[in-house]
């Protein structure tokens, strides 16, 4: 990790095999001449001629000589691509020209080396701040301040920041969704035009791009050069790939802004979100700067990731002290650590269409207050978890009767109502107050550990004092969430959104596990466990084992599928255990006494996908820091249309180091053993496994098979 700078005003900063060279020159705001593989330490004339070596002197349009491309790029500049930032003073100062005033660069003691630029545009009367980060892991991050230093209000309807992609990024991979099926991969060319993904759901979305990649033809799991932005934020926002005749490739993004949505007075300032870049060879490299930057954050959840069992698909609305006491007993029985008490114990709420909002312990279902539940729970030796979703209200709850004002909407209509709620206004004081004060109340009054923090609609209409509000309300929920982390630092939060509709690295920064999806289906969850673990590491996705038939599909599955597609994950049982027979709970405990085991490994080691040429078979695993232990699933989605499966690779692993290879009990049990699948399993180099590769497990589709690789 090292940060030159050289007296022509180019910066050289190097960290985990990545290099950004950014040219301060000119005056102007900072161009990125270079973000991809290190290009090593390079003294001042080198990089001087580097930067030569790169210039662009286009042979025509737009404008005569250069066009440099800041990372905010500017019309100014003669970049006629998407500007990054668009707004005016009632369409005065609608195109900017900012000067650099002063810039420095620290490292802070994480490592990370920080780039801040001082900027002004004295004719348009605005100030800039401009941050730009290389982590210790290489990852980019990006954030930038906007300031109004005029009287006259500059209303803000945008703002982008970018990293430059070269032409040899021909193909792009980013993310769509929908309800029970978030994070579903979509394939594109690179062309010339803009890929603008836009998001105006007023939450992150099932369907956000996540993230967007461009890499070199055919970039997969293990090969390719692939660069990624990822734009965090939980609101409205868009990310972009972007290509002209005269500029070989931008990835951006930023806020999606509606109109008159942030209006800066004088002094007033726009924090944009901050855009985050990963380059690597292959998308597992990508995913693991983002992996190792989450985990080394001093908030990062480091105890044992406790085996969960959650009531929602078990009891839905039923609740019942002694049916929830039992499902408590079993789920003790099975090895579980954290019992969350799900949807449906306040207020009138015993169906999904009334009573949010009213955050009181029902007293018709709950006489003794939760009391009676908790200290059953936690005599077990369990932690108590309790479901909120502190956002929304139901047009049918005391709440929304009180307080019809305290609704996001346009002054003379309500928005359509969603799953029967509306959205509370947390812009309005007095609401955010009420908010906060009754889940203080909540977590004062009962030794809770988890909230389960739900966000089940989409945000349409959505007005404060008669402007855009998703802004304002994107911004009270993170300070809701801060504010109640402070008064009670040992909660952990989940965040929830009708599964995964709020997965982003800004949501994260102040809650523990994501719900990665309703959709528990362990078909389903191979893909979207893959894809949500391209950005978050495996210890902070939520992942249970369902009972046999999937609730959201009908898909049935043996145990061992459910639970070893759960596995990779931070584990919980969503099942009424009590249906369950003697078997199934002794064989759910085995898995559960599994994961134990090996939790350590999953949710510190690297995340590896296999490159597998047959659709119907995919590999994953998890290798330790050290590469001296690793397991493996070996995953049969479909029927193969070959009989001979292909040898699978096992990636990651130490190329000099001789491993022994095993099945991993319970996930042991195939239907065609290969010659090597006995307990004792066979000793070969890690260059041949993860190289060369060895003969898969016949399975029957939706089966699993655990390998265990360890270091001899
Ligand atoms: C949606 C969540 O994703 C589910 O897990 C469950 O908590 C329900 N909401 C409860 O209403």
């Amino acid at each position: 990790m090292t940060a030159a700078i050289h007296p022509s005003e180019l910066l050289h900063l190097r960290a985990a095999g990545v290099s950004l060279v950014v040219d301060l020159g000119g005056g102007t705001l900072p161009r990125i001449l270079h973000w991809g593989a290190d290009i090593g330490d390079l003294d001042g004339s080198a990089l001087e001629s580097a930067r030569l070596a790169w210039d662009v002197v286009p042979h025509g349009f737009p404008v005569d000589g250069q066009v440099e491309v800041a990372v905010l790029p500017q019309e100014s500049a003669g970049f006629l691509g998407t500007p990054g930032l668009v707004g005016s003073r009632a369409g005065q100062d609608f195109s900017t020209l900012f000067a650099v005033r002063s810039w420095d660069v620290e490292t802070a003691p994480d490592g990370t080396q920080r780039l801040t630029v001082h900027a002004a545009d004295d004719a348009a009367r605005l100030a800039l701040v401009l941050v730009l980060e290389l982590t210790a892991q290489g990852l980019v991050r990006q954030q930038a301040v906007l300031t109004n230093e005029a009287d006259d209000a500059f209303g803000v309807d945008g703002l982008l920041l970018t990293l430059p992609v070269p032409a040899v990024a021909t193909e792009l991979l980013d993310f769509t969704g929908r309800w029970a099926r978030e994070r579903s991969p979509q394939r594109t060319a690179f062309t010339h035009g803009t890929r603008l993904r836009e998001n105006r759901r007023g939450r992150t979305g099932y369907d956000a791009a996540f993230v967007l990649v461009a890499g070199t033809a055919g970039f997969a799991n293990r090969t390719g050069e692939v660069w990624g932005v990822h734009t965090a934020w939980s609101g409205n926002h868009r990310s972009l790939a972007e290509r002209s005749h005269y500029h070989p490739g931008l990835l951006g993004g930023g806020e999606l802004l509606g109109s008159g949505e942030v209006r800066l007075g004088r002094g007033e300032s726009y924090t944009s979100p901050w855009v985050y870049g990963s380059w690597g060879v292959g998308l597992d490299a990508l995913a693991g700067r983002f992996h190792s930057w989450m985990r080394a954050r001093p908030q990062h959840p480091r105890s044992p990731r406790p085996v969960t069992l959650n009531t929602w698909e078990a009891v839905y609305f039923q609740h019942d002290l002694g049916r929830l006491t039992a499902l408590a007993d079993a789920a003790a029985e099975v090895g579980a650590e954290r019992f969350v008490l799900d949807d449906g114990w306040f207020g009138g709420r015993r169906d999904d269409s009334r009573a949010l909002g009213d955050w009181y312990v029902s007293a018709e279902v709950w006489p003794d207050g939760l009391h009676p539940l908790v200290q059953h729970v936690t005599g077990l030796g369990l932690q108590f978890g309790l479901w909120v979703e502190p956002e929304m209200v139901n047009p049918d709850s005391d709440l929304a009767r009180a307080h019809p004002d305290w609704m996001l909407r346009v002054p003379s209509r309500l928005p359509r109502e969603a799953r029967h709620q509306q959205v509370l206004d947390l812009a309005v004081p007095e609401a955010y107050a009420y908010i906060l004060d009754r889940l203080d109340a909540l977590l004062t009054e009962y030794p809770i550990g988890y909230l389960k923090w739900d966000h089940n609609r989409d945000l349409v209409d959505a007005g404060h004092g008669g402007a855009p509000g998703v802004h304002g309300q994107t911004l009270a929920v993170y300070r809701l969430l801060d504010e109640l982390r402070s008064r009670h630092p040992g909660v952990e939060i989940e965040s929830c959104s009708s599964g995964g509709a709020r997965v982003d690295l800004e949501i994260l920064q102040r809650t523990d596990r994501v719900w990665a999806s309703d959709c528990i289906d362990a078909y389903e969850r191979q893909q979207i466990q893959r894809w949500t673990n391209l950005l978050i590491p495996l210890e902070l996705v939520g992942a249970h084992i369902g009972s046999g038939t999937a609730h959201s599909t009908g898909r049935r599955h043996d145990l061992s599928f459910r639970a070893a597609t759960a596995l990779f994950g931070h584990l919980g049982v969503e099942w009424d255990l009590q249906e369950a027979d003697e078997t199934q709970r002794a064989d759910l405990a085995a898995w559960i006494a599994l994961y134990k085991d090996v939790r350590g490994l999953l949710h510190s080691g690297t995340a590896v996908h296999a490159d597998v040429v047959d659709p119907a078979l995919a590999v994953h695993g998890v290798v330790a820091q050290d590469r001296g232990d690793a397991l493996f699933a070996v995953t049969m989605t479909d029927r193969s249309t070959s009989t001979a499966l292909p040898r699978v690779t096992l990636p990651g692993l130490d190329p000099d180091a001789l491993y022994n290879v095993r099945p991993q009990a319970p996930g042991d049990r195939v239907d065609h053993a290969p010659a090597w699948w006995t307990s004792d399993g066979v000793r070969l180099p890690g260059r041949l496994l993860s190289g060369v590769g060895i003969e898969a497990p016949g399975q029957l589709p939706e089966r699993i098979a655990l390998v265990r690789a360890t270091r001899v």
